[in-house]
């Protein structure tokens, strides 16, 4: 009987494949609205324009300084880019560490540490730089304001080295970007990490947000956004809802809570303590370790679910943890695990299936071939979710052969080539 009760539980998130396509068709209905003129101000899935017009070609040349202020480090990069018959990326790296104040502060104390460091002004430039503002800052006067902007004072306040402000980048863009200088069949780029994001080319006539119809442009799709104006509610869950009452933006990127690194693990953790509390997990002990939100990291699902690990290896994890279990809490812990990412795989592959069927209808094809970049540590370190995440692809979108490409250094070397692409552009309209 408590089997049965726990494969219950369970079976809310297994969803048949006809859930799935339903999830693919609502994707794309949020998509129309995103782009559409008169949808796209109340549109969840806000389908940015980024005003990247191109992948590169391979003609792209000069050097180019790209700053990324990620969640713990300040990265300043300079990265040279040289076209050819044998085309070159050579990256030079300086990390800072990003002390607490300046990420919770204000935007002047940024730019005031900015200056601190010093770093911009001796680089030999003749091209660009590139911001990658991503995650993990909360600096209170920023948001909506201009970061170019801000960055453009604060370089002419200094008075000491000229530069070009020329791209502002989402990490997806500069994902699909990486890998296109590879492949060009690259138009695609997704992040399945600590968040969930993705971008493609769109054609510009069916961007309305955006004047002009020729050639096409990649949009960043905010696609974490998908279900916030309740379109998922009947696939989401009671623990989907807990961990979204526990987190610090309610109501907000509801897709991304169902399907990205940073949450997966607290719907772990709220079907665990919820098993535990009708007594079929832990001796029915609530442990202090089980009220703790974020332990369950990426990391230690992956591992928990290695298909190598032995059950006394997952229980070892789980000591690690301080959690007790026994041998069949384990078996419990494991399979609430793989069930959870399993899901995860496969919205995240029926959004994506949406997404490639789009560009072959823009294209009025019957059949496409697109390779999607992408990265996260979630699709990295994972033992299962790349492969179900594929599956699901490859079953619900039948008419698009879709390849994978993996993504190295997205928001380094990709911002700088979305610079080159648009120095290239801009030369060639001159
Ligand atoms: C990195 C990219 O490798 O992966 C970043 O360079 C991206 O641009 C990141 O944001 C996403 O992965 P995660 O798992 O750290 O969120």
């Amino acid at each position: 009987d408590q089997t049965r009760q726990i494969a219950q539980t369970l079976a809310e998130f297994r969803l048949s494949k006809a859930q799935l396509l339903e999830v693919k068709k609502r994707m794309r209905t949020e998509i129309e609205n995103g782009l559409g003129k008169k949808t796209h101000d109340s549109a969840t899935v806000k389908m940015l324009p980024t005003y990247v017009r191109s992948t590169p070609d391979g003609t792209e040349n000069g050097d180019f300084l790209a700053l990324d202020l990620g969640g713990t480090n300040f990265r300043v990069l300079l990265v040279k880019i040289r076209s050819g018959k044998r085309r070159t990326v050579e990256m030079h790296n300086k990390i800072y560490a990003i002390p607490t104040e300046v990420m919770q502060g204000t935007g002047e104390e940024v730019q005031q540490w900015l200056k601190l460091l010093n770093v911009i002004s001796q680089k030999p430039l003749d091209s660009g730089i590139l911001v990658n503002w991503t995650k993990g800052f909360k600096c209170t006067d920023c948001e909506g304001e201009d970061v170019v902007e801000l960055l453009r004072e604060g370089i002419k306040r200094k008075e000491e080295f000229d530069l070009d402000v020329v791209a502002v980048v989402n990490d997806t863009v500069g994902t699909m970007m990486t890998c296109a200088y590879e492949e060009p069949t690259c138009e695609v780029g997704l992040i399945a990490g600590t968040g969930s994001n993705a971008c493609y080319m769109e054609e510009m006539r069916n961007i309305e947000t955006v004047e002009g119809n020729e050639g096409r442009m990649c949009v960043n799709m905010e696609w974490g956004a998908f279900g916030d104006n309740g379109c998922l509610d009947d696939i989401r869950t009671q623990y989907d809802c807990a961990v979204d009452e526990n987190s610090l933006n309610e109501g907000k990127q509801r897709y991304e809570k169902m399907c990205s690194g940073m949450y997966l693990g607290e719907i772990v953790r709220n079907i665990l303590i919820d098993l535990t509390k009708r007594g079929f997990l832990f001796r029915g002990k609530i442990s202090e370790t089980l009220k703790t939100r974020g332990i369950f990291e990426t990391k230690f699902l992956s591992q928990i679910e290695s298909d190598r690990l032995a059950l006394l290896q997952v229980r070892a994890i789980l000591q690690q943890l301080g959690l007790d279990s026994t041998c069949d809490d384990s078996i419990i812990v494991k399979e609430v695990c793989s069930t959870v990412s399993r899901r995860a795989a496969q919205i995240c592959g029926a959004g994506m299936a949406g997404v490639v069927d789009k560009i072959r209808e823009n294209r009025g094809l019957d059949h496409l071939d697109v390779t999607v970049g992408v990265d996260g540590t979630l699709y990295k370190l994972h033992p299962h979710f790349s492969r179900i995440f594929h599956q699901t692809v490859k079953e619900l979108a039948p008419k698009c052969n879709v390849n994978f490409l993996l993504s190295e250094d997205g928001s380094g070397k990709g911002a700088a080539l979305i610079t080159a692409v648009g120095c290239r552009q801009r030369v060639q309209e001159a």
